[in-house]
């Protein structure tokens, strides 16, 4: 149980852990590379730690002590046919970017996850992999887990995915490397592109472009020495939200990923008013990094929709914490993956929103929140949601009496030691 009450404001200068979007995909391809890669500022959070432990069961060597992890890799051809299920806990990025490597690899694998990701749609990334030559099936014709896949020979193609999600595009890429010609995905709006700028770097060559991206099949990946994984903007985003709403605050976040896919939360804060400065940026493994300093400002609300959506998907949960202390009224539409997501984040959102005092509506693809709520302290609940749980703890900082997170174990999943940043940047008598 995490208890949060009114801060009297936020200040100092701290680092959040690593992104986990990169933490994932740095040790899913250095283990497809053969050779020893060593990960600096790797994200020791659950969701991680599972895709270290489905790759360690396929005989890749890795060895993980904090934040920085040793893999050791015969290669994709030296990835073995596991003897035991792979577990994938509570990771979405976990089981469909697996399910993209493993389509392509001539052996059987079994995926599971736990309550949150049986209920969470694979048909998405099932049936383009079936396109490509994989046979996959699951529970619901393949839609639900556990996933048991027997991969082989892929041949490439041209693939139209109806919702902007990088695991959609990474699973379908991560196919298409290990495919007979040519691979391309069109999504309907640019996702974050983690995977193609690290594949990049691990020597494979990608076509970018307007709409999509290409990859050729049968490339040799080059396994990277050194990978330095930037600090994670969707776990500043917590730190940052709480700073714009407790009056006096003033905070800086410093090595913080700020790739132009995921810095939606930085435009909707700066329009919403906040008095951010984004300073020392800088490029590392191809990744743009930089300081963050935000400073308390009434903000107000803002309509939020359309291209930006799957720029700050993850933020949306905190966002909405933001507009219910903001002037006026917060809409934000075009937000229906929210429901497919660790929880259904509209309904939860609301629900706890509520308990607290908070005016906020459901909507089909989002919600709508009336600025200006005096927020009371509740019993809230995390759902076993790691980003609704942080959301409703910052909540507590503006409320009146004590809030309390149950089930806050779940922020494990992508910010461990998130009490204990807290504790040093909340300043409350
Ligand atoms: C992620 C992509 C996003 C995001 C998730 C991480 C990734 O999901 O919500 O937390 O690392 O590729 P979708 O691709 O389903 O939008």
């Amino acid at each position: 149980m995490l208890t949060t009450k009114r801060a009297k404001r936020v200040a100092g200068e701290i680092k959040v852990p690593g992104d986990k979007s990169i933490s994932h995909r740095a040790v899913m391809f250095s283990s497809m590379a053969k050779g020893t890669a060593r990960i600096y500022g790797f994200l020791p959070g659950a969701d991680c730690l599972s895709t270290i432990s489905c790759f360690q069961k396929m005989g890749v060597s890795i060895e993980q002590n904090g934040d920085q992890v040793i893999v050791e890799s015969a290669g994709l051809d030296g990835l073995n046919e596991p003897h035991e299920i792979l577990d994938v806990g509570n990771s979405g990025t976990t089981i469909r970017l697996m399910s993209g490597i493993l389509a392509g690899r001539s052996f059987h694998s079994t995926l599971i996850g736990d309550e949150s990701i049986a209920r969470r749609p694979m048909k998405r990334v099932v049936e383009p992999l079936k396109k490509m030559g994989a046979r996959i099936d699951g529970r619901a014709d393949g839609n639900f887990t556990p996933l048991a896949i027997r991969g082989g020979q892929l041949s490439g193609m041209e693939y139209h995915s109806p919702v902007a999600s990088a695991q959609v595009k990474s699973a379908i890429i991560l196919a298409g490397l290990q495919a007979e010609g040519l691979t391309t995905v069109y999504e309907p709006h640019l996702s974050r592109d983690h995977t193609e700028r690290m594949l990049s770097s691990f020597g494979v060559e990608l076509n970018s472009f307007d709409g999509g991206v290409s990859i050729q099949g049968g490339q040799v990946m080059r396994q990277q020495e050194e990978i330095h994984v930037p600090g994670d903007i969707s776990s500043a985003a917590f730190v940052l939200a709480a700073a714009a709403i407790v009056p006096g605050s003033q905070l800086t976040v410093r090595g913080v990923g700020v790739n132009p896919t995921r810095t939606g939360i930085i435009d909707v804060l700066l329009e919403m008013g906040a008095d951010l400065k984004v300073e020392n940026e800088r490029i590392q493994n191809g990744e743009p990094v930089a300081d963050l300093t935000i400073s308390y400002a009434h903000l107000k609300g803002m309509e939020i929709g359309g291209a930006i959506i799957p720029r700050l998907i993850d933020e949306i949960p905190i966002i909405a914490v933001m507009a219910s202390q903001a002037r006026g009224t917060t809409i934000i539409r075009d937000a229906e993956e929210l429901k497919v997501k660790e929880t259904n984040r509209i309904d939860v959102m609301v629900q706890e929103l509520r308990k607290m005092g908070a005016q906020v509506e459901p909507t089909e693809d989002g919600m709508i929140i009336q600025g200006g709520a005096n927020l009371t302290g509740a019993r809230c609940h995390s759902h076993g949601d790691h980003r609704i749980g942080m959301s409703m703890a910052i909540a507590g900082l503006v409320a009146e009496g004590e809030t309390f997170i149950e089930e806050a174990e779940a922020i494990n999943v992508s910010f461990p030691g998130f009490e204990q940043i807290l504790k040093e940047i909340v300043v409350d008598s």
